[in-house]
């Protein structure tokens, strides 16, 4: 499989959308989701249109040859003047890509974004239960940095998340 990492388009927000629904209906629940429905497709495109004038944040895809979307990468700086040089990150790999550096590919371009920014560390949580998730991340060079009791609610209660962390080098 060949694949490029871009900076999402405004056109991708329905392929985008899609790919989200589809991996938040995997049963074993990787995201964290905001409780309900992922962002509708006007959502999606309105929001990718304003990170054309918003340097904070970013949306990366990759893109198959055969012009699916088949990741998506989304990172934003913290707003706090304290933390500014910190960003938070979230990753989705469509089921049928997994496992051929997909993910890892995105993750450098969140590294690329963040130099370019002048962001000096990475941050995401992640469930416990997300094996493939934290070895990626173990594998790419992030360290556990936290362990968050019953932070986010899910499926009608509260879950653990592990925080991890990495510093751009
Ligand atoms: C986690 C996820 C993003 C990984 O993406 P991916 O494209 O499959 O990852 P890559 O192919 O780039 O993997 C890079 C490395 O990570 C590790 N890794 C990835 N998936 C793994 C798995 N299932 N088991 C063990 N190690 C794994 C390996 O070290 C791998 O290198 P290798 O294949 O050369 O051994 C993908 O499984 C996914 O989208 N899952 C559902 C959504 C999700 O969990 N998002 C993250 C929420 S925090």
């Amino acid at each position: 499989m060949s694949f490029v990492v871009r900076p999402a388009d405004p056109a991708d927000a329905e392929q985008l959308t899609r790919l989200a629904e589809a991996v938040s209906a995997e049963p074993e629940g990787w995201l964290i989701s905001t409780g309900g429905e992922w962002r509708s497709v006007g959502e999606e495109r309105r929001y990718l249109k304003a990170l054309r004038r918003y340097p904070h944040a970013a949306v990366y895809v990759a893109e198959r040859d055969d012009g699916a979307l088949i990741g998506r990468l989304s990172i934003a700086r913290d707003q706090h003047p304290a933390s500014l040089h910190v960003a938070d990150l979230g990753l989705m790999v469509a089921k049928d890509a997994r496992r051929q550096g997909v993910g890892r590919a995105l993750l450098d371009a969140a590294g690329e974004w963040a130099r370019g920014v002048g962001v000096r560390k990475l941050e995401l949580h992640v469930f416990p239960w997300n094996e493939a998730a934290i070895a990626l991340y173990e594998a790419f060079g992030f360290e556990r940095e936290g362990y968050r009791k019953a932070h986010y609610h899910r499926g009608g209660e509260d879950v653990d998340a592990i925080l991890m962390a990495y510093r751009v080098a």
